[in-house]
């Protein structure tokens, strides 16, 4: 009987010295006393490394990661020549360009807005839902009324490059809208439908800026801003605003996001997925594999011609990706990672 409540009294220790440590007992990849990576910043894509030097301006001051994601998702979001966030963004079948963002801190407040026009800066309308108001999420006229309630400004986001790129697609109005993808050979539907990624003087042909970074103090936050898919219906909200799908944020266990087609995303709830596996001992990249994995079981042939890819990183600031089409990437910003572009593995 001694011994039994000796054991039972040492595995309780033993639980809590485990949830001390940020993580539940039954997880087991986050070592008590292993030293963290921090501060660090990931985004995904190429366009990530600009997005992450401007949060890593905030986050070696000490700075928190809520700040460093916002200000860093900021820089693509103001970008002319990024076409798939923010100002300059493609418009939908109408000509209206509408913007999807949310972001979500270490205490587990989140904001979202979706199908937003005329506010350049989605990322900052998510972060005052979060912080003035007692919703999460608010869509269309609401969002906007919302943002110039705050002091946002109205301006035209579709510029002169935009506005061509949807003239051509109008000549067809093909709706088969090509999700935005580095990988040029994957399809042979591109051959067929217009490609508003073979349009002279783009420089960027990828989508949705998802960001995750853990700052000094080891807390986690999350951004994720997005113009969605080129010529979509109006009205079509992606996976981005959607915390769970798009982002999703952990300060126990790490933090996910996700860019490519939403619609295979928020099927899965495939950021939440990413974050639920890594606490039950998955690690950052096999968390990413098995949400993907997930989508391609859903419906095989429809993966072949889709790309999704998820980038995650766990409370140590371990961090991994993984996509359905080769070419997705992210970039990695720490005082050991020089804010180097690391290519996700692949599904197919
Ligand atoms: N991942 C961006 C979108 O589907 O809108």
């Amino acid at each position: 009987m001694q011994d039994r409540r000796h054991f039972l009294k040492a595995a309780a220790l033993s639980a809590a010295a485990l949830s001390l440590d940020g993580v539940s007992s039954h997880a087991a990849p986050y070592v008590k006393g292993s030293k963290a990576i921090k501060p660090i910043v990931l985004s995904t894509w190429d366009f990530g490394r600009a997005a992450n030097l401007a949060a890593w301006e905030v986050l070696k001051k000490g700075g928190r990661a809520l700040d460093a994601v916002e200000a860093g998702v900021k820089v693509p979001e103001a970008d002319p020549n990024n076409h798939t966030v923010g100002y300059s963004g493609y418009p939908d079948r109408d000509g209206r360009v509408t913007l999807d963002a949310c972001i979500m801190d270490e205490l587990g407040n989140c904001g979202s807005v979706a199908a937003l026009e005329h506010i350049t800066h989605a990322i900052s309308v998510a972060r005052l839902v979060m912080e003035k108001t007692p919703h999460i999420m608010l869509v269309g006229d609401g969002a906007l009324q919302f943002a110039l309630s705050q002091g946002f400004k109205k301006e035209n986001l579709l510029t002169p490059e935009s506005e061509k790129a949807w003239r051509e697609w109008l000549k067809k109005s093909e709706y088969k809208p090509v999700m935005n993808i580095e990988n040029s050979s994957y399809s042979t539907e591109k051959e067929t439908t217009f490609n508003p990624l073979k349009l002279p003087g783009n420089v960027y042909n990828h989508d949705t800026i998802g960001m995750v970074a853990i700052d000094a103090a080891g807390n986690l936050s999350g951004a994720c801003t997005t113009s969605g898919m080129a010529f979509k219906l109006h009205g079509r909200v992606g996976d981005s605003p959607i915390i769970g799908a798009g982002l999703y944020v952990d300060n126990e266990v790490g933090a996910a996001t996700s860019t490519g087609v939403g619609e295979e995303v928020i099927r899965i709830v495939g950021s939440h997925l990413v974050v639920e596996l890594m606490r039950q001992g998955y690690s950052p990249e096999k968390a990413c594999k098995e949400a993907v994995t997930r989508i391609v079981k859903k419906n095989p042939e429809r993966a072949k011609g889709l790309q999704v890819g998820f980038l995650a990183v766990n409370k140590k600031g371990e961090h991994g990706a993984y996509c359905l089409q080769k070419g997705f990437n992210y970039a990695v910003l720490s005082n050991d990672s020089n804010n180097v572009l690391i290519d996700g593995k692949s599904y197919f």
